[in-house]
């Protein structure tokens, strides 16, 4: 059976599970860390790198550091969140050529899905480490408030990584597989998800027989953890400003130390009451002169500071209650997922609204993985014992006259589903028919996010109002659009061209993952020779190391200088292949290396 992994592609950490037999495994990285930073850096030397190693240097290379893709990916360049992130943003954001968002790294820009393909690419590294097999398929998680836009980049961004998006599931209900996996019960369940970069809330049915419904969804994309380390660094910034004079803001470096500071004091507040900012040097003033920045912290300081972030959160629980049409005594269990959650003014909160204690019985940063595992199993294995039902969470419609927005198919509907509506010619031998296509839940279309303009060519020619046409929306399984049409009358498929979507073209994502492909074959090679440098050095060491007892012992013979000889030979090739990376020679070398270690070990023994 192929394996399938699961992916929760966060905005802060990214995780990956896999399930072993029929146990929802999370695989750790190389440094044993069970979450890898969502984090994506090039180094001077054009190196990429990913995670850990690439949040580590995120200070002294904060320009080339990208953080949060997940909060642009999908996005427009004109949209106001993107305005946002470039207020703040310590890499460079540039426009691109679909009105979409690039990002500059060193010398070449990055569409978002790339950057997201970069740690999706990292994550089926550490599976394929862990369970020694290639990993193609995989079930990636997103938001449930995602639209359609948004879900699509992430796929794209699978499909870069060389990875088989065989679904894409929304995080809450991945919770919630996790959470209900094995277990028989019938339960109505909340789940509050508030990561570093979205909040989602789903209200679902975990039915016996493991049927998981999700009966409302709602959230806000552009609302978590990186919002309340901004309130914090606006708070650290603002205070310096009053005291020196000077904005830290100026400075990529200093913020970029704020930005680590700010979210350092943020988790260690949800287990102390107070904590210090200590940032020594923070700015440098010329003349040799430096600023250094000294602040504590209070838990209750960033309670007032992001108090309002909290109650937006509880808003929109309130909304998801009445969209599910249910009161808050419906609710038999609370499920907290996401990192922030461990806040304890949010705990209260949440306890607060939904008038109980929310269950701590699952880990936060894992369950949305494990889910997706199970989901992916689940797939692969045609598993008629698990039923899962999601909803849309936005509503699908068109434009009409007047910028109005005609719903077809409305929120929180379960998907797939679909809507057929029919078209008509307006003018006599019309060619052409222009469909406008949202998704939102605004009556005025503008407001709404724009996901393309369907264009039906090649109309037979006919008098007005003689051509009708069908049109059929449809949202799949993955919460993804897509529209077909056909001629009522001839019963003929209509095509359909999309233009003004802001996603990448076919021949881009092919580029890209041409170049995805290199990287993976320039990485295993680097691998590669790594291995068989670490084995050679540790060889060429040994035998270096009994240079002295061998020439001692056999010296003054004949063959004694020659093996000397031929071993110094050897062990300067070991090095010189080892200074020009060439990794074939290194391991060609390796045999003679470890025959003449051992011979040199057995002169030295015997001669003892
Ligand atoms: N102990 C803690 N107290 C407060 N916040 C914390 C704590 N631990 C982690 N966080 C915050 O949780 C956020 C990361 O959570 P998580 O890893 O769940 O997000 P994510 O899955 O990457 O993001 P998203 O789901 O929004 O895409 C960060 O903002 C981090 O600072
Ligand atoms: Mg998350």
């Amino acid at each position: 059976m192929e394996r399938v992994i699961g992916i929760d592609l966060g905005t802060t950490n990214s995780c990956v599970s896999v399930l072993e037999g029929d146990t929802p495994t999370v695989i750790p990285n190389r440094g044993g860390y069970k979450t890898t930073p969502s984090i994506v850096a090039v180094t001077e030397a054009g190196k990429r790198l990913v995670g850990h190693i690439a949040k580590r240097q995120a200070i002294t290379n904060a320009e080339n550091t990208v953080y949060a893709a997940k909060r642009l990916i999908g996005r427009k360049w004109d949209s106001p969140h993107v305005k946002s992130a470039l207020m703040t943003s310590s890499y460079g954001i540039v426009e691109g050529p679909h009105n979409d968002v690039r990002i500059k790294l060193r010398d070449r820009s990055y569409s978002v899905p790339e950057i997201s393909s970069m740690v999706l690419q990292e994550m089926k590294i550490i599976a394929e480490d862990y369970l020694g097999e290639p990993v193609e398929k995989a079930v990636i998680t997103v938001p449930a408030y995602f639209n359609d836009n948004q879900r699509q980049a992430t796929k794209d961004a699978g499909t870069i990584a060389g990875l088989d998006v065989i679904r894409i599931i929304n995080e809450p209900t991945a919770a919630s597989l996790a959470y209900g996996y094995g277990k028989d019960f019938d339960r109505t369940v909340a789940v509050y998800d508030l990561g570093g970069g979205t909040f989602d809330i789903s209200i679902l049915e975990i039915a016996s027989q493991g049927v998981f419904k999700v009966i409302s969804t709602t959230g806000d994309t552009f609302l978590g953890g990186e919002d309340f380390d901004a309130r914090i660094i606006d708070w650290l910034v603002s205070t310096f400003q009053e005291e020196h004079g000077v904005d830290l803001r100026q400075d990529r470096m200093a913020l970029q130390r704020l930005r680590d500071a700010a979210e350092k004091a943020k988790c260690e507040l949800s287990g102390v009451s107070e904590t210090e900012v200590n940032l020594p040097f923070i700015i440098s003033t010329g003349h040799n002169e430096a600023l250094h920045l000294q602040r504590s912290l209070t838990r209750s300081t960033l309670e007032s500071l992001t108090q309002d972030l909290i109650e937006r959160t509880i808003d929109i629980c309130r909304q998801a209650l009445e969209d599910a049409r249910l009161d808050v005594n419906d609710i038999e269990d609370v499920i907290l997922v996401g990192g922030m959650t461990r806040m304890p003014a949010i705990q209260g909160a949440v306890g607060r609204f939904f008038q109980r204690e929310p269950n701590k019985g699952v880990h936060p940063d894992e369950v949305v993985a494990l889910g997706a595992g199970i989901q992916g199993a689940a797939l692969v294995e045609d598993r008629q014992e698990m039923i899962l039902l999601d909803v849309t969470p936005h509503a699908l419609g068109i434009m009409t006259f007047g910028s109005r927005f005609e719903e077809l198919i409305p929120q929180n509907t379960t998907v797939p589903t679909s809507r057929a509506k029919i078209f008509t010619t307006s003018r006599d031998n019309q060619t052409a028919v222009k469909i406008l296509v949202m998704q939102g839940d605004s009556q005025n279309a503008e407001e709404n996010e724009f996901l393309g303009e369907f264009v039906m060519t090649g109309l037979r020619r006919a008098p007005k109002g003689h051509v009708e046409i069908e049109v059929t929306f449809e949202i799949n399984t993955d919460g993804i659009v897509a529209v077909k049409a056909k001629d009522l009358e001839t019963g003929q498929a209509q095509s359909i061209e999309v233009t003004a979507s802001s996603g990448l073209t076919d021949e881009e994502i092919k580029n890209m993952v041409k170049d995805a492909e290199d990287y993976m074959v320039e990485r295993r090679t680097d691998e590669e020779f790594e291995a068989a440098k670490q084995q050679a050095e540790t060889l060429v060491d040994s035998i270096e190391s009994l240079f002295p007892d061998v020439e001692r012992v056999v010296g003054s013979a004949d063959f004694g200088r020659d093996a000397i000889a031929k071993a110094r030979v050897i062990v300067d090739q070991t090095r010189t292949a080892i200074d020009h990376k060439h990794t074939r020679k290194v391991k060609d070398h390796l045999e003679q290396l470890e025959r003449t270690e051992r011979m040199f070990k057995g002169v030295v023994s015997r001669a003892q």
